[in-house]
């Protein structure tokens, strides 16, 4: 089975910020989750590039455009690698495969006389790439995403017939036995979409003549195609459209859209009209989540408050980032965020609960046992309830995009494994009773081994780290892959008797 998800493309006049790397990591879980549940997984992310705000951010710099967006499209891809997101593609609107994609669907779209020409006068907003109508602004007339005042801008541009498609629209997001159903999640959103909708659909504006710093129509080259339709379609030349038909039918449609709430519209509307128009299926999935903010406000260069990955990366490390930023706030809602609030969950999910737990666990077995997985018989009382407990919530919370939840069940089952330790208090046990502490050290290192695989998504390269930690030696993927397949543990446990404890210095360090 395969899977493909999306992140959006991100304009690259923004530095990359923890919203732009909240969306990515919440994408990267799932990609992984599915790759152990053995999907085929296409995850595709990158760079939106063109548009008048591109333009002027690089005419800000003295740079020529194309350079402008190289050399910030590699920011996002160094903090892709620094975040260890595992992207199968990363896209550029830039790219050749990509011009190739937009203008053969707007060549259709012409062709099937869904595209007029008309002299149009609006309010445009540039940080949002969009024409707004006075009623879409807030009572002083100003953008509410970006805080700025949208300026008339008329021109002549080629329009694309939206409003044909209302009704066909409105079933495809209304009806769940519709064969192209698009399910958006969370249920108010969609609402949200339905109310508008019902409304009614402008046409819009389809081409710019204007905005220099695009991708040429095919039918009028003075005019360049409107950034939002050039970026929405990424999201199929990033399978293969239209070179490689067979890799595009592989995966395309796509399974979910992961975007927040400022651009759901787009993707709710205006594409699946677009997929309509060319006879392609349409999203399985809209995920739209909420904002972080900072004091209240949207995160973003143009509001400069923005907080950068690389500065949690240097307080928190990789792996508690990626965990910080997908579990501070739940899905679908707006989160405000702080350091006093990263730094107290670091500390009580990270080191106190799952830091403490892998540390009292070596120490034991570094005391009674010389650092050495004992041998004792499998007692699986306590791996069962791990067990249970995460086989009940976690898979429909992982697959529900639930990953805060996800990983408070993952939190439950840590506690359950302190709390059993102090109830056993191995430590009163005389060191005569070999046999019996064996045994619990055994367990205990166990239940961690089942923890390491459903931790494997959030934080990988820990996850392998306590993996090893605990005394197993196999490639911690694989197993993984296996046991979410058929959840059979092997009769012997994961943990190898008589295989050395690796350390476990600097694993989640309590942070003041
Ligand atoms: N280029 C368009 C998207 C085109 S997709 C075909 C765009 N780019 S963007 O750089 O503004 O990125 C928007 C996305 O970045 C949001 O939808 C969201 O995924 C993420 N975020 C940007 N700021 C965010 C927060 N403050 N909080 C959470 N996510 C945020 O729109």
């Amino acid at each position: 089975m395969k899977f493909y998800i999306t992140t959006p493309i991100y304009y690259i006049n923004d530095i990359v910020h923890i919203g732009h790397s909240y969306t990515t990591i919440i994408a990267d879980i799932m990609a992984r989750w599915k790759r152990l549940n053995s999907f085929d997984v296409f995850f595709l992310t990158g760079t939106d590039e063109h548009g008048s705000k591109i333009a002027t951010a690089a005419k800000k710099k003295g740079k020529m455009p194309l350079i402008f967006c190289n050399d910030m499209s590699l920011k996002f891809k160094e903090a892709w690698n620094l975040l260890n997101i595992s992207y199968t593609d990363f896209i550029r609107t830039t790219e050749k495969r990509h011009f190739s994609a937009v203008e053969k669907i707007v060549q259709i779209l012409f062709d099937k006389n869904l595209i007029f020409k008309k002299k149009y006068e609006g309010l445009y907003c540039v940080g949002c790439e969009k024409f707004y109508l006075p009623k879409d602004l807030d009572e002083e007339g100003y953008c509410v995403f970006h805080k700025t005042k949208p300026l008339i801008q008329s021109e002549e541009n080629y329009f694309f017939k939206l409003s044909t498609f209302q009704n066909l629209i409105l079933e495809r997001i209304t009806d769940p036995c519709h064969e192209e159903y698009i399910e958006i999640y969370p249920e108010e959103r969609k609402n949200e979409i339905i109310g508008k909708l019902k409304i009614g659909l402008e046409n819009i504006s389809l081409s710019r003549n204007i905005v220099e710093w695009g991708i040429p129509l095919p039918f009028d080259k003075k005019q360049t195609v409107y950034v939002w339709i050039d970026a929405l379609i990424n999201y199929i030349t990033g399978i293969g459209y239209p070179k490689n038909m067979t890799e595009f039918q592989k995966y395309w449609p796509v399974n979910i859209h992961l975007m927040a709430k400022d651009i759901l519209w787009f993707h709710a509307i205006i594409w699946p009209a677009i997929l309509m128009s060319v006879g392609f299926s349409l999203p399985k999935k809209l995920c739209v989540h909420g904002f972080f903010t900072l004091n209240g406000n949207k995160m973003s260069k143009s509001l400069g408050n923005v907080i950068s990955p690389q500065e949690l990366v240097s307080k928190y490390g990789v792996d508690a980032t990626r965990y910080l930023l997908v579990t501070i706030m739940p899905f679908g809602h707006d989160g405000d965020i702080s350091w006093e609030k990263l730094t107290l969950k670091y500390n009580i999910d990270l080191a106190n609960n799952l830091g403490n737990l892998i540390s009292r666990i070596v120490k034991m077995a570094g005391k009674y046992f010389n650092f050495k997985v004992p041998q004792a018989n499998f007692d699986l009382k306590l791996v069962k309830k791990i067990v249970t407990l995460l086989r009940e919530d976690f898979i429909i919370n992982m697959n529900s995009m639930q990953l805060h939840k996800a990983a408070q069940d993952l939190q439950n089952a840590i506690t359950l494994v302190n709390k059993q330790i102090e109830y056993d208090a191995p430590w009163k046990i005389s060191k005569t009773h070999v046999h019996e502490l064996a045994s619990y050290i055994f367990s205990y290192l166990q239940a961690v081994d089942i923890i390491a695989l459903h931790l494997l998504p959030f934080i990988p390269v820990s996850a392998e780290k306590i993996w090893h930690t605990m005394g197993a030696s196999n490639d911690i993927n694989k197993i993984a892959k296996k046991y979410f397949t058929d959840f059979i543990i092997p009769k012997s446990g994961f943990s190898v008797s008589d295989s050395q404890l690796q350390d476990t210095e600097g694993l989640f360090a309590r942070i003041v």
